[in-house]
């Protein structure tokens, strides 16, 4: 279906609390993008149900993690005026248009999305004991998107196959039943270092388990001790040496966020983080000085942050307002997409008042 309005929809499993790597990888995308006025709804959740899928004996952990991400949501300035936040399982929508789409999707399909893949890796689940939602959660994450008619999903790379999966899902439900539901696009994060943030340690990924996180409300003190503690270059063991970029994740993490007026104002002998770069590489630049930089660039960026998370925080009962009343507007649009798939399947048969006539007629003729 050809969209009529600029529709965003984006959310987050709520597992934990939010770090600078889904900052840098969507929250700061989410808040232009919301600022932009280039859309006409932005719907941002937390996929509750989801998480829920690989942690159904762990209930207590999700809903502690509901209002940590709606803190850190606002605290990086989600507008409840201008998005809309809701919680995905106050939506009963969505299992009933994943219901249908199940019906659309193939056991070999599944077992062929990478991100499903490496996940069921991850977690140690062998063959035939994955739970069926865990596996079946593309499916249901195309209910999560198409369900407010989303043209545009900023998310990272890591959701291509969700994506991928889900148009797929469109495409066949307009064929079968007419157009009725809108092909969503990503939108992928701006450059390589925001794609994915490598952990403190320099590992592929920051996640809570390996404890490599910097979380966006973390104190500035802690901020300070895990940036010391951070993984450079392993060669560069002189301040004389030559250093390298590549792999260094304090030059990732200033890829990632600072800027060159920052770079210029932070430090007195550069004017862009080229030049800096340029003098590590060469020698004589020892690391100190770059994770004294990366610190105050850090520090600048996450204490707005940080103040607006402790202003929320006097009024946590406001914050759960603001969810309850996002899913009642969620909600709506909800229903109003759910009797268009309704009407399109003609399973709406009370609606159908041709229906019910012709089949007056049909038994009258008898
Ligand atoms: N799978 C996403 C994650 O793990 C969360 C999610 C659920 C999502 N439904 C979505 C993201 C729909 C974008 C659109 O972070």
């Amino acid at each position: 279906m050809e969209p009529k309005e600029k529709i965003i929809l984006t959310g987050d499993r709520p597992t934990g609390k939010l770090h600078i790597g889904h900052y840098v990888g969507s929250l700061r995308r989410r808040v232009e993008l919301q600022n932009s006025g280039l859309y006409d709804k932005i719907f941002i959740f937390e996929a509750d149900a989801q998480a829920l899928t690989d942690n159904i004996e762990n209930p207590e952990k999700v809903r502690q993690n509901v209002i940590e991400v709606a803190l850190d949501y606002l605290a990086a300035g989600l507008d409840p005026a201008k998005s809309t936040l809701f919680i995905q399982s106050q939506i009963p929508e969505l299992c009933e248009l994943s219901f249908y789409f199940m019906d659309m999707v193939s056991v070999s399909r599944l077992q062929r999305n990478p991100t499903v893949k490496t996940e069921v890796q991850m977690r140690g689940f062998s063959g035939e004991s994955i739970p069926v939602g865990f596996f079946t959660y593309p499916i249901s994450q195309a209910a999560d998107i198409t369900m407010f008619k989303a043209t545009t999903v900023p998310a990272g790379e890591d959701q291509e196959p969700m994506l991928e999966q889900c148009r797929e899902i469109v495409r066949k439900f307009n064929n079968i039943y007419g157009d009725t539901l809108v092909e969503p696009n990503i939108l992928l994060p701006e450059n390589a270092a925001c794609l994915r943030l490598p952990g403190t340690d320099g590992k592929a990924k920051m996640s809570k388990s390996l404890g490599n996180c910097i979380y966006l409300s973390d104190s500035a003190d802690e901020v300070n001790k895990k940036v010391k503690g951070m993984y450079t270059d392993p060669t560069h063991l002189q301040v004389s040496d030559p250093g390298h970029l590549e792999g260094n994740t304090v030059f990732t993490y200033l890829d990632a966020f600072a800027t060159d007026e920052m770079v210029a104002a932070m430090t007195t002998d550069y004017q862009t983080l080229q030049e800096m770069k340029d003098h590590y590489t060469r020698g004589g630049l020892g690391d100190m000085k770059c994770k004294k930089l990366l610190m105050s660039v850090l520090q600048e960026t996450l204490e707005p942050i940080r103040q607006r998370r402790a202003e929320f925080e006097k009024d946590i009962p406001q914050v759960y307002e603001i969810l309850r009343k996002g899913c009642e507007v969620a909600r709506e649009t909800a229903c109003q997409t759910m009797d268009e798939v309704r009407r399109a399947m003609k399973i709406n048969y009370f609606q159908d008042q041709a229906l019910i006539e012709e089949q007056s007629r049909r038994f009258a003729s008898k």
